[in-house]
């Protein structure tokens, strides 16, 4: 007998899914869990053989409770389950450590088969494929899973060649990524313990004020809400987004610069805010900054052209987001048009600050977004996308 954990917010659901695999007799529903929050106990208590896991539930993620569960026991066997059948859902069951994927919307009577497949060890992802993802050493060691479709000449099971001439860089951006690599020595003290003469020095009110102000409007938030700032430097967002998410909102910021966030704590501590709250961490490591926190919107001003991993910031912010959360990317590029005789200024403040200015981050909101503003400020040299991303969606190609 394969025993099973169910674990949706989707009570309906829970009872068609269970009345379905009641009709085998060699598999047993042992119990529901309607939060991912119980599932860590439960599977303690009960032992399944399989856990049926649901990607995206109200109140907690099923890749952060997949994530907790096969920490304490690595054994356990999940199959996540999703209603959107995206590339990057798949690639997130199989980052969470899944060992296969349903789609919800797909023939019930699959999921027994599917069980029995996990429970003897096997895996099962859509067409009996590995899932699509490509491992690349992470940086900072170990490995990083990333989608497949974020590399454009890699459409097949990756081989560490095809990751490579995907990645081979041509002479014009080794260059660059030279010129950039060489700028990250001088922005480090930067961030450093120059942070306190960040907001004057970086011509805040004439230039870059027009950018926060404009895409914090376009993101719309609410009172009560919960904002994430990623990169959030010395706090230059907080009195905006304090005043939009009031009393009964939370604001987090993730910046990984102790002198930045010594900055930010003053404006808070004046700003008399006890629901402002900073964290020091990589924004591509989010989640062991924030835990299973979820957010309902988050801010990237000016950072995502900083960060070195920037895509993997931009992934793991997502994956703190609850359904249809607001996301608004403000950054930096070169000028266009008559605005082109400013370059050598726009590319001195991207020298000095770090940026790569050619990185367009607000691609990955196009890509990943619903609902998208745009706004182009200072002559093309800073871009505005705010847009819903919601994690069923999110990751469309
Ligand atoms: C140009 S500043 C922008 C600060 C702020 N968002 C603003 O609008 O003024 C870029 C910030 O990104 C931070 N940063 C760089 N790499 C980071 C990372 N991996 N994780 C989190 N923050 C990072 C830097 O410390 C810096 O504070």
């Amino acid at each position: 007998m394969i025993g099973v954990l169910l674990v949706d917010d989707d009570a309906l659901f829970r009872k068609m899914l269970t009345i379905a695999l009641g009709r085998h007799a060699d598999i047993e529903v042992l119990s529901q869990c309607a939060d991912g929050t119980e599932v860590p106990a439960a599977a303690r208590r009960l032992q399944p053989d399989v856990v049926l896991m649901d990607l995206h539930m109200a109140s907690a993620s099923g890749v952060q409770a997949t994530r907790d569960l096969l920490t304490a026991q690595p054994t356990a066997r999940v199959i996540i389950l999703t209603a959107s059948p995206t590339k990057y859902a798949i690639t997130e069951a199989a980052d969470a450590g899944a060992s296969g994927y349903l789609n919800k919307g797909g023939d019930l009577e699959k999921v027994a088969s599917a069980i029995r497949m996990v429970a003897s060890g096997g895996t099962t992802w859509p067409d009996g494929s590995s899932p699509p993802i490509i491992q690349r050493p992470h940086p900072h060691g170990g490995q990083h899973l990333i989608p497949a479709d974020s590399e454009p000449h890699a459409t097949h099971p990756p081989t560490s060649s095809s990751v490579q001439a995907a990645d081979a860089p041509t002479p014009r951006r080794r260059r660059w990524r030279s010129m950039v690599g060489g700028l990250t020595h001088l922005r480090l003290p930067r961030y450093g313990p120059a942070a306190r003469w960040y907001d004057v020095l970086t011509m805040e009110r004439p230039i870059y004020r027009a950018g926060r102000v404009c895409g914090i409007g376009l993101l719309a938030v609410r009172p009560g809400m919960r904002v994430l700032d990623i990169g959030c430097g010395t706090g230059l967002n907080f009195p905006l987004l304090r005043a939009a998410v009031g009393d009964d909102g939370v604001v987090v910021g993730v910046d990984t610069s102790k002198s930045m966030l010594a900055v930010a704590a003053r404006r808070i501590a004046q700003g008399r805010w006890s629901n402002v709250q900073i964290l020091r961490g990589d924004a591509g490591a989010l989640n062991h900054v924030v835990g299973s926190q979820l957010f309902d919107a988050a801010v990237f001003t000016y950072s995502l052209s900083v960060i070195n991993d920037w895509e993997s910031a931009w992934e793991a912010a997502v994956r703190q987001l609850r359904p249809d959360a607001r996301v608004v990317v403000v950054d930096l590029a070169l000028p266009s048009g008559w605005g082109r005789m400013f370059s050598p200024l726009a590319r001195l403040a991207c020298f000095t600050g770090g940026s790569d200015p050619r990185r367009a981050p607000w691609t990955r909101l196009r890509r990943d977004a619903t609902e998208v503003s745009e706004a182009v400020l200072r002559s093309g040299h800073i871009h505005v996308a705010a847009g819903t991303v919601n994690p069923v969606r999110r990751g469309k190609a």
